[in-house]
């Protein structure tokens, strides 16, 4: 059978995670997809570095736009990042020329969503991003498949692994802000910006594209009421233990008669529920829908295997064949989908 070809780029940590499934697991891919799943091209801003790797039997491009334009590619997979830029001109251009896209760009779809997604469509071709929010953890298609019988009533979750990992060291260790930030630095956690993570801003995209799942609605980071955790002091997290409490940063989207709210900020949580035990750099998302109840789905939200493996069951879903737009499906019981903007309490 006709195999699916792959160009790839981008071989930061994601990009090889990527290379390797599909090295180690070719034949399984292979069965679950009906089709081999082949890597033809790579491209990557510094093609020296020793990436722990075999690279050899792919053709090495030049720039990212040139995968994009490559008659022997038929998936562009986008794993270099940033809400503009290369990123924006490869996947655009990707579509354009007849290719589907497999990204884990959350900052580019939370600003530039819509608009990928409306190009896609009126070029008959898909966009798949399972990876861009809270890494391993399968919770769009939680949504797009296994919930479809659902109204969503309600999406929350933490979704910054960095900022879980801060806030849940200053209250084990009994630390300050300022000392464990520099902790999440040294291990490497923070995102180029450190303001994307404390300032919730990271968070807060990921939640824009999950509510616009949930809701049916446009995407909408700037209807995002964001408050970062830079303000969390060690007193508040002791006071809040005091009480049986766990200060989170949490996310949570719902509609309310007066449209989709989506709210990000530091929430006090019970102690002893689950959004109150997730440790460190682990993310958690709560789904509630209508006829299910409450799903928790929890895991780790970055790294190369966890990304790597949502990036993969977006790959393996185009191979099989599933040609469904995954933004702006209607939500059951929305005759017309509110525009989304934050409710004014
Ligand atoms: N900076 C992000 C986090 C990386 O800490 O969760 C994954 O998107």
């Amino acid at each position: 059978s006709t195999p699916l070809r792959l160009g790839i780029a981008g071989l930061g940590t994601v990009g090889i995670g990527v290379v390797k499934i599909i090295q180690a697991h070719a034949d399984l891919l292979a069965a679950r997809a009906g089709r081999p799943v082949q890597i033809t091209a790579i491209c990557a801003r510094d093609r020296q570095r020793n990436r722990d790797a075999d690279l050899s039997g792919y053709d090495w491009v030049d720039r990212a736009t040139d995968l994009a334009t490559r008659e022997d590619v038929d998936v562009v997979v986008e794993l270099i990042g940033g809400d503009e830029g290369i990123a924006k001109d490869t996947m655009e251009l990707a579509l354009d020329n007849g290719k589907d896209v497999v990204t884990a760009n959350k900052a580019l779809l939370a600003i530039h969503g819509q608009a990928l997604a409306e190009r896609a469509e009126a070029a008959g071709r898909v966009i798949r991003f399972e990876a861009a929010v809270a890494g391993g953890i399968p919770v769009i298609k939680t949504m797009t498949e296994s919930l479809a019988g659902n109204r969503i009533r309600r999406v929350m979750g933490v979704m910054n692994g960095t900022c879980n990992y801060i806030l849940t060291r200053m209250q084990s260790a009994g630390l300050p802000y300022e000392t464990v930030f520099e902790e999440a630095r040294q291990l490497g956690y923070l995102e180029a910006d450190p303001t994307l993570d404390v300032g919730g801003i990271d968070a807060s995209h990921k939640l824009a594209i999950l509510s616009s799942i949930a809701f049916g609605t446009r995407v909408a980071f700037d209807g995002v009421e964001i408050e970062g955790i830079e303000r969390v002091s060690i007193d508040d997290i002791n006071r809040a233990a005091d009480m049986g409490y766990r200060i989170k940063l949490l996310g949570v989207a719902q509609m309310t008669a007066r449209g989709l709210e989506q709210r990000m900020s530091p929430c006090l949580v019970p102690a002893d529920s689950p959004l109150g035990q997730l440790e460190g750099g682990t993310n958690m998302v709560v789904i509630e829908g209508d006829a299910v109840g409450q799903i928790v789905l929890r895991g780790a939200g970055a790294g190369e295997g966890p990304t790597a493996s949502a990036v993969l069951s977006d790959i393996i879903e185009i191979a099989r064949g599933v040609r469904m737009p995954v933004f702006g499906q209607p939500a059951a019981g929305l005759a017309s989908p509110q525009p989304a903007r934050t409710a004014v309490p």
